[in-house]
């Protein structure tokens, strides 16, 4: 079965959420309970958490990653915080293109893109977050839109580079909303950013690929979404927030 060449991953993305201690408490509560994990797992932080991230998963199976990086390696960019500083801490990955950024910080397809590509030449291996709105689903653009996302974001990435790349389809629709994809609608639009891999580079590279899920994964609907081909792991919002919840889906990832 193809899904056994490749790794999946399930990453925690708090958003804005957890101060220091919080954290603390959150990381310390969680490392026991996904340490069996054999799947990666990876939480991605607020940028004030990542010096407490990475000291508390220090010899854990916990990776830590940012929740968004600048593209430029240095200079005039007030408030921003560029590749090379987070590989500098030890951080490995990087949240990318999330809708939340689309929609409220006026991220676009050619800023994802930059912002890959400055990640993957830094070392820092990139969640690139692609998904429709309910419009465009309603629309029956669903297919296009989410092709055209991965296309732009992946201009000028070598096939060398993809592998430290990962996908997450993320329907706007179903983040925060309670409301998940069906199984079958996530594994069709996963299965559609696969061949759209595979067009743009070769089906060897796109078998390889990690293509997460994300919108409103839970315990209780983890085991069917990532009990499908396509889908290699999940991006977890609230569910990431409450470390049982989290090691759940981990562990239905482990098994899935
Ligand atoms: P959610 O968020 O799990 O809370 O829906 C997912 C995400 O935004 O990555």
């Amino acid at each position: 079965m193809n899904k056994t060449l490749r790794q999946a991953i399930i990453a925690g993305n708090w958003k804005m959420n957890k101060n220091r201690a919080e954290a603390k408490e959150l990381i310390e509560a969680m490392k026991p309970l996904v340490a069996d994990a054999n799947c990666g797992v990876v939480i991605c932080v607020p940028f004030t958490n990542l010096e407490t991230a990475m000291e508390l998963t220090e010899g854990t199976n916990i990776k830590v990653g940012a929740e968004n990086v600048h593209f430029e390696k240095s200079g005039a960019f007030t408030g921003e915080i560029s590749a090379d500083m987070l590989t500098e801490m030890g951080v490995e990955y990087v949240v990318i293109g999330h809708s939340e950024r689309r929609q409220y910080f006026g991220e676009t397809d050619h800023t994802v893109n930059l912002r890959t590509k400055a990640a993957v030449e830094a070392g820092l291996k990139p969640i690139v977050c692609v998904g429709e709105m309910l419009e465009d689903r309603e629309n029956g653009i669903t297919a296009e839109l989410v092709a055209m996302q991965v296309k732009l974001a992946l201009k000028d990435i070598t096939k060398e580079q993809l592998k430290n790349i990962v996908i997450a389809y993320e329907p706007v629709w179903a983040i925060g909303t309670g409301k998940t994809a069906t199984a079958d609608q996530a594994a069709e639009v996963c299965g559609l950013i696969r061949e759209t891999v595979a067009s743009i580079y070769d089906k060897e590279a796109a078998d390889a690929m990690t293509i997460q899920y994300g919108g409103s994964m839970n315990p209780k609907n983890a085991a069917e979404l990532l009990g499908k081909e396509d889908i290699d792991g999940g991006l977890i919002g609230g569910a990431s927030l409450k470390a049982p919840d989290f090691a759940a889906i981990v562990e239905a990832a482990t098994k899935g």
